[in-house]
């Protein structure tokens, strides 16, 4: 089953594998190296089993167009144990159920009925709401002169727009960010339940399953006017989705609306304020702010790879992957590849054309990419508009993980101002 070349545990391979090196920032050297010299490279370091590293653009592109070869049956995102899933395990981790842990054909299946709800045209009656929830955070923000950007404003909209989109009552919006955050960060010590990040994601997750369960069984029961009652009793060619899929749909949702905008907003706007040039650029021609929110997922990339299973034997970047092997797409490096985007390491706001891997490609390609589009425009253009002065007030930390690019905090400070009217 292991294949490729067999290297020592270099450093390389155990950079790739500390989440506190990708905290550190020095990840975007090693992957630049990495595409010139070795853009697929059998990486034995610190993960639970040796993987395929892909780093170049075109051959993520190819991995993550291929759901067939190359499947999503232990989910997108490197699992923390090298152990198969039992069978109970299989069922409360999800598998088969949540759309980034399932293969085709059962994946489309599973998704299509779906799409309508998401496209454009079906988001766009949102943008009142998503505007009075970016009035509301800019009017509990102006006054006090600083705040923390991730939790006053960058975690605040999402976890806002998709909770109210789902129905879930505001005393409950700090329960449901903290299982998420925890969820999806449990490489990160300060979350971790016993020092252990699988116990850590395995509780948070199911906490967070347990909860939109619950939630989506009283709608189906007794529909309001929110999407986890639209979930609950859809009809897919005349029957019922199953109990699993509604509870698993209402989690997906839920887990990956909240935090990967939150990422590109906080990020972004770190981005923002250490690049002067390119925030005037943008304040003096608010045009750009479709091309800057593609920048900015290009930049952010928080979801830093996307994880696959080989399903049979197949070349990729002149290496040969066995079936079986562990395949893992840097899309963070994917998005600085040198031969793809010009300047690479450069962030700007009008850069055109940029086909960034930030929200995925094929299949499994965000569901959710309008709504995202939507809350980070609305968001950047409030902050770009209404606080001119804003700078960083102290140091910034970054979520310890090789799976998800997260600011913890970012503190700014700018002249106290009244509330724009809602
Ligand atoms: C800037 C914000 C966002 C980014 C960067 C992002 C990124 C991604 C990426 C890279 C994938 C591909 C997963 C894979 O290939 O395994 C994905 C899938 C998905 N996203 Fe997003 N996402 C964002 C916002 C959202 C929002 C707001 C929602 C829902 C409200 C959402 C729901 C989903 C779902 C359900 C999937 C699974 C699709 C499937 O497997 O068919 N995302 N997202």
């Amino acid at each position: 089953m292991s294949s490729g070349t067999t290297l020592p545990k270099d450093q390389t391979d155990r950079q790739l594998t500390d989440p506190r090196f990708f905290a550190s920032g020095g990840h975007h050297d090693l992957f630049r190296r990495l595409r010139k010299e070795e853009p697929v490279r059998w990486t034995d370091g610190d993960a639970p089993r040796p993987f395929w590293s892909v780093s170049r653009h075109a051959d993520c592109v190819a991995i993550l167009k291929d759901p067939v070869t190359f499947s999503s049956r232990l989910g997108g995102l490197m699992p923390l144990s090298a152990r198969e899933p039992n069978e109970q395990e299989m069922r409360a981790g999800g598998y088969g159920f949540i759309p980034t842990h399932t293969d085709p054909p059962r994946h489309m299946t599973l998704r299509r009925p779906f799409n309508k709800f998401f496209s454009a045209p079906a988001i766009a009656p949102m943008i009142a709401k998503v505007q009075n929830s970016v009035d509301r955070i800019m009017a509990d923000i102006l006054p006090r002169g600083e705040c923390d950007l991730v939790d006053d404003v960058a975690a605040q909209l999402p976890t806002r727009i998709v909770c109210d989109m789902m129905g879930v009552p505001p005393q409950d919006l700090a329960r449901i960010r903290h299982h998420c955050a925890a969820f999806l960060g449990a490489q990160d010590p300060a979350y971790q339940i016993d020092g252990d990040a699988l116990k850590t994601q395995q509780v948070n997750m199911r906490a967070l399953f347990d909860y939109m369960f619950e939630l989506a069984m009283q709608r189906r029961g007794a529909p309001s006017d929110d999407f986890t009652s639209v979930i609950g009793n859809l009809e897919v060619d005349g029957e019922k989705l199953s109990e699993a899929d509604v509870g698993w749909w209402c989690f997906s949702i839920v887990a990956a609306g909240l935090e990967t905008t939150r990422d590109c907003v906080s990020i972004g706007m770190l981005e923002l304020l250490g690049n002067p040039g390119e925030m005037e650029r943008l304040r003096a021609d608010p045009g750009l702010m479709n091309l800057a929110i593609d920048e900015v997922v290009r930049w952010v990339n928080p979801a830093m790879h996307k994880f696959r299973i080989a399903t049979r034997d197949v070349d990729i970047g002149g290496k040969r992957i066995r079936a079986g092997d562990w395949v893992v797409a840097w899309l963070v490096s994917a998005n600085r590849d040198e031969s793809v985007f010009d300047d690479p390491y450069r962030f700007d706001v009008g850069r055109k054309p940029n086909p960034h891997l930030g929200f995925g490609v094929g299949e499994h390609s965000c569901i959710g990419r309008h709504l995202a589009r939507m809350e980070m425009q609305l968001m950047f253009q409030a902050l770009i508009e209404h606080i001119p002065d804003m700078r960083q007030a102290g140091e910034c930390e970054w979520l310890v993980s090789n799976k998800h690019s997260v600011l913890k905090t970012l503190p700014v400070r700018f002249t106290p101002r009244p509330a724009v009217a809602a």
